[in-house]
């Protein structure tokens, strides 16, 4: 029996019935772009869909009786039931979990970085995995909140704290990364299938904290020098990109969706026995087999790099340093710059919340 939870069920991570909505304001309206109701998710959808989860639990501070009730619906294996915050709905949803995925908080608006996400998402996710901690300890837990490089840190200090902390079971989401360089390197290179290409991205998941290795691509693509520092901008920034188009009603969602059910399937499976799955992610490295060397490398104990899933979650850490480039070298530098101011401000909160 596999239990998996999300906890912000009721989220733009989705509205796959957009269409069914009321029809969205002119563009240019922000303020009633924001309030377009959402009320399904593609995440919860994908994961109902998913025949690998026994039961689904939908989890969030608003709507989830009517996400849960209409999911419920859907003719797939998976049992649904939506909780409120009301009478411990956390715990109950969060109880002997097996996944719990997080993608509980605000997003951006045009204008806004990641970490200005901070002041609000890191109390909602703090809060989240102290529930995780009481009553799932043994849960594999995929944070999508934002500031990723902030909120990973936070949720392993709180899981250290109630001394639960298992390292190769947490895992920021980073795959939204990788899903971008493979459809903007296929789009460039004229590849039809995008997903044919393996494109390595490491670091963190934020701007220049983001860290494409466009030389590691499998099969082999060259990128043309004049178009390589557009490429990287490109990954580094898609999610601007998202935000600015969306114009106030919020970040990517769809794109999302697709990212964190594609990790939580390939973890789900690999806890099941399938062998070779790989897919980077945000982890603590000293705590994964193969990671204390990448983090000497590094400086830094949280870092994305290609990971393999197996039954005890991340089952080894990939050492992808070795082979970079000079380019590559400069641009983990500017990432390395970013990615330690982001671990500290998370791991600081943490240990003196305001
Ligand atoms: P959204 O505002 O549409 O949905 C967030 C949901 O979280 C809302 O339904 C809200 O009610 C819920 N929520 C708030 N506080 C909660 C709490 N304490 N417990 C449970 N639920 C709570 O936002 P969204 O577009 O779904 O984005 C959610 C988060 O995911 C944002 O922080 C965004 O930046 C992040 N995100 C990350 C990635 C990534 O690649 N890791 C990609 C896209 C979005
Ligand atoms: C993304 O990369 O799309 C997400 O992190 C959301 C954002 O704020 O850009």
């Amino acid at each position: 029996m596999v239990k998996a939870v999300v906890a912000g069920a009721s989220g733009g991570i989705g509205q796959v019935c957009l269409i069914l909505q009321p029809l969205p304001p002119p563009v240019g309206d922000a303020e009633q772009a924001a309030n377009v109701p959402r009320d399904s998710q593609p995440l919860s959808l994908l994961l109902k869909l998913c025949p690998l989860v026994d039961e689904l639990a939908l989890y969030d501070v608003v709507n989830t009786p009517g996400v849960a009730a209409d999911l419920s619906h859907v003719s797939s294996n998976a049992k649904v039931q939506g909780y409120l915050p009301a009478d411990d709905g956390a715990k109950a949803a969060f109880k002997d979990a097996d996944v719990i995925v997080i993608p509980a908080g605000i997003p951006r608006k045009p204008g806004m970085t990641r970490d200005d996400l901070f002041n609000i998402n890191a109390g909602i996710v703090k809060g989240l995995i102290e529930v995780a901690a009481e009553v799932a300890p043994k849960a594999f837990i995929l944070v999508i909140s934002n500031p990723v490089n902030s909120t990973v840190p936070i949720s392993a200090e709180v899981l250290k704290a109630k001394n639960v902390f298992n390292p190769q079971r947490l895992f920021g989401v980073t795959t939204l990364d990788i899903v971008r360089a493979e459809t903007f390197v296929a789009e460039l290179a004229g590849k039809a299938n995008p997903q044919e290409l393996t494109v390595p991205v490491i670091g963190g998941h934020s701007g220049e904290t983001i860290v494409p290795l466009f030389s590691q691509i499998k099969p082999s693509v060259t990128i043309p020098d004049d178009k390589y520092d557009a490429l990287v901008n490109r990954v580094q920034f898609g999610g601007d990109e998202v935000v600015k188009a969306k114009n106030g009603a919020g970040s990517a969602t769809l794109s999302m969706a697709y990212a964190g059910y594609r990790f939580a399937e390939k973890l789900l499976k690999a806890i099941k026995g399938a062998k070779g799955l790989v897919e980077p992610s945000y982890v603590y490295l000293p705590g994964v087999p193969g990671g204390a060397e990448i983090a000497k490398k590094t400086g830094t104990d949280f870092f994305s790099v290609p990971i393999e899933l197996g039954p005890n979650g991340a089952e080894k850490a990939i050492d992808v340093l070795g082979d970079i480039t000079d380019k590559e070298k400069t641009l983990l530098d500017a990432c390395l710059k970013g990615l330690k101011g982001n671990i500290e401000k998370g791991v600081t909160f943490a240990h003196n919340p305001p």
